[in-house]
């Protein structure tokens, strides 16, 4: 490929990969699968390392954070980014609209728009020319923390505007501001993680949100799921919309995430209020926590006009949702063990009515905070429903002390099997270190059959419980021995069933070994770390060899991570485990990639450019690969021969300029040799 066509590629795939980002984010339409895209980015992230030169800020592999800068650093906003005054009754917002009324002329037209009050933080994005340029928090309003990098991770913002260059361009300076949040989803995706990973689970999505995005370290923001819905403009060079209504749209169209499933525009006060009031119920079907919806005058003119009070501006208010914390009392606390054994304590409470749901149970999150927030069995609690996050204990009430309150104490002996609990130096985690008590066993073959593990259909929860209780498998390997006629003597298990699942079970022997080791759920060791390890040991049993020192030294591995992985294959039980793999006929091994023929060509790099007599392009790059060489597309002082063709293109001239040796097919054949 000639430069220019590599650079037009890039910019194809740039291109493609923002409108798969833009479907799979903002429209939640994808239309390839992740493994398609994967192979897409990939693409990309290579040509991007051989050609530094074809990084663009605008680039999806951008999104990925860099180290910042141990303070961050400082930006004054345009504009004072304002905040919202609150109403918690029709009253109030009625009290509201006459006061707006009294300051403008009798007969001035007032429409309104509804949207969601996002519980988020504010971010502050600044586009030059269509590209993002700068993500700045609220602050104090008028000076914010600058956290582009980290905003830069956030999928649904953005990082050239329009997205859909088919509409008409973004102005030349264009400042908008939106919400920063997690996706409930999201949140709780991420408190699983955390509890696998023997971590602590956060409280509270907004507070983990606001922690997220002021990272100093943007890989770490990268690494968690944050989401940006817009708003409003704050400033523009250029034409923008004079209507709320319009700027949510024309956001909308510039590429942005906008709440236009829930907003609403009304030529009536009285129609917003039903609205507004009719939505009590839906707030629980969002897909993030609304702490209440906004009501706004529409014209943009007329909400300048009417100002502002203090830090409110008078043209917007906020209804707010009555708070959903009720209090009851805390009856009891259960200790449950978790795959890798780490203990969550759980909260038994006296039954109590939530937003219309009844609660029984809730998230106590973990034994450090139950001290730090002292709280007791017996005591009467805050209890904090929203949404389908799991209910959880705010604290205790103090107050109502009766002085016959118990702590909690983490238990001495896993509940399950009743080995002494241990808690590792430096982790809030107590844990059951007995990897085959049954209750982890249980958690483990669940984890391990599950979607994003080996993915065996038909299995789920039930049905693993099922098969340990009846005694036909014992561990996660027991599973590809089944037969047909242990199964049927289960209930439920007919023999459509039976089949499906041995062929389910069947095919799950051929996953990709990386799949294979996220499964075996070591603690720390999810996809992402099981596609390094086998990077570079390529097999089950290489890895199981590696020493504590060597998997320190790949970058991405800390000093616990790697301590989990030897310590999982000095277990018995796994080594055991492994070994019935192998008998099964699980995949051990990387799936093989093309054997070199020879080494040949082993240190040496080539650069192809015309067309060459006999082989074919793509037959010449398998070629010095099979010999062990490597073809990459532009000739530096690095490239060791140039293999010249009919109508070579420019990298000719520069590697006569470098006084790069050449070759034709036929010096290439020969330098490969009698080998081949
Ligand atoms: S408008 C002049 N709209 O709520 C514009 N704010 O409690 C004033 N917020 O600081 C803000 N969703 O961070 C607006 N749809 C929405 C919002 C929203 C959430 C936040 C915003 C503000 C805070 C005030």
């Amino acid at each position: 490929m000639s430069d220019q066509d590599l650079a037009a590629r890039a910019a194809e795939l740039r291109r493609t990969l923002n409108e798969h980002i833009y479907r799979y984010f903002i429209l939640n339409e994808p239309i390839i699968t992740d493994a398609e895209y994967d192979a897409l980015y990939h693409e990309l992230k290579t040509l991007e390392a051989e050609h530094p030169e074809l990084i663009t800020p605008d680039s999806p592999t951008q999104r990925v954070g860099s180290d910042l800068q141990a303070d961050l650093p400082k930006v004054r906003h345009p504009r004072p980014v304002l905040s919202l005054g609150n109403a918690f009754s029709a009253a109030d917002v009625r009290a509201w609209y006459d006061r707006i009324r009294r300051l403008l002329p009798a007969d001035t037209p007032l429409d309104f728009v509804v949207e969601p009050k996002f519980d988020g933080l504010t971010v502050v994005l600044t586009y030059r020319n269509g590209v993002l340029e700068q993500g700045a928090t609220r602050g104090n309003g008028e000076v914010g923390d600058d956290v582009t990098p980290n905003v830069r991770t956030v999928r649904s913002i953005p990082l050239r505007i329009p997205v859909d260059p088919s509409q008409p361009p973004a102005p030349a300076r264009l400042v908008v501001r939106g919400e920063v949040l997690f996706l409930k989803k999201d949140f709780e995706a991420l408190n699983r993680r955390m509890i696998e990973e023997g971590l602590p689970p956060y409280a509270n999505p907004r507070n983990t949100a606001s922690g997220t995005l002021k990272q100093k370290d943007a890989r770490i923001t990268a690494s968690r799921p944050l989401t940006a819905y817009c708003y409003a403009i704050v400033e523009a060079d250029g034409d923008v919309p004079d209507t709320q209504w319009e700027t949510l749209h024309y956001l909308h169209a510039l590429g942005f995430k906008v709440a236009l499933d829930v907003a609403r525009h009304f030529d009536s006060l009285d129609d917003a209020l039903a609205y507004v009031e009719s939505f009590q119920d839906r707030r629980h079907d969002l897909p993030y926590e609304a702490d209440g919806l906004v009501i706004k005058v529409n014209s943009h003119a007329l909400f300048e006009e009417l100002g502002v009070v203090g830090k409110d501006p008078r043209g917007a208010i906020a209804y707010k949702f009555p708070a959903e914390e009720v209090t009851t009392r805390l009856v009891g606390v259960t200790h449950n063990v978790g795959r890798t054994g780490v203990l969550t304590p759980g909260a038994v409470l006296e039954p109590v009515a939530v937003s219309g749901v009844t609660v029984r149970q809730a998230s106590l999150h973990n034994y450090d905070l139950i001290r730090l927030k002292d709280i007791r069995i017996g005591d009467t609690v805050i209890v904090k429903r929203s949404g389908e996050v799991i209910p959880y204990v705010v604290g205790p009430v103090i107050a109502a002390r009766t002085g016959n309150e118990q702590p909690i104490e983490p238990p001495e002996t896993c509940p399950a099997c009743g080995t002494p609990v241990q808690r590792a130096e430096g982790e809030v985690a107590y844990y059951c270190p007995n990897p085959s008590c049954p209750e982890r066993v249980a958690r483990n073959v669940e984890y391990f059959v599950s979607r994003g593990a080996m993915d065996i259909a038909g299995l789920g929860e039930r049905g693993v419980r099922q098969l340990l209780a009846a005694g036909l498998i014992h561990d996660e390997a027991d599973l590809f021995t089944l037969r047909a006629e242990d199964l049927l003597q289960l209930e439920g298990y007919a023999e459509k069933k039976v089949e499906n699942l041995l062929k389910n079970i069947e095919a799950a022997k051929d996953r990709p070994l990386d799949r294979l080791i996220g499964a075996l759920g070591i603690r720390g060791v999810g996809t992402t770390i099981a596609a390094l390890l086998v990077e570079h040991y390529g097999s089950i049993d290489a890895l199981a060899a590696a020493t504590q020192e060597e998997l320190e030294q790949i970058p991405g591995l800390g000093p616990q991570i790697a301590g989990a992985i030897v310590e999982w294959f000095s277990q018995e039980r796994n080594r055991a485990l492994i070994e019935k793999f192998r008998r099964a006929g699980v995949r051990l091994q990387r799936e093989a990639p093309a054997q070199p023929v020879s080494n040949a060509l082993a240190g040496m790099t080539f650069v192809l450019t015309g067309t060459l007599p006999t082989l074919t392009r793509s037959e010449a790059e398998a070629l010095i690969a099979q010999h062990g060489g490597r073809v990459t597309g532009s000739v530096s002082q690095k490239t060791s021969y140039v293999v010249v063709g009919a109508e070579p293109g420019s990298k000719l001239q520069k590697a006569q300029q470098l006084g790069i040796p050449l070759l034709d097919e036929d010096g290439l054949l020969a330098l490969i040799g009698a080998q081949r």
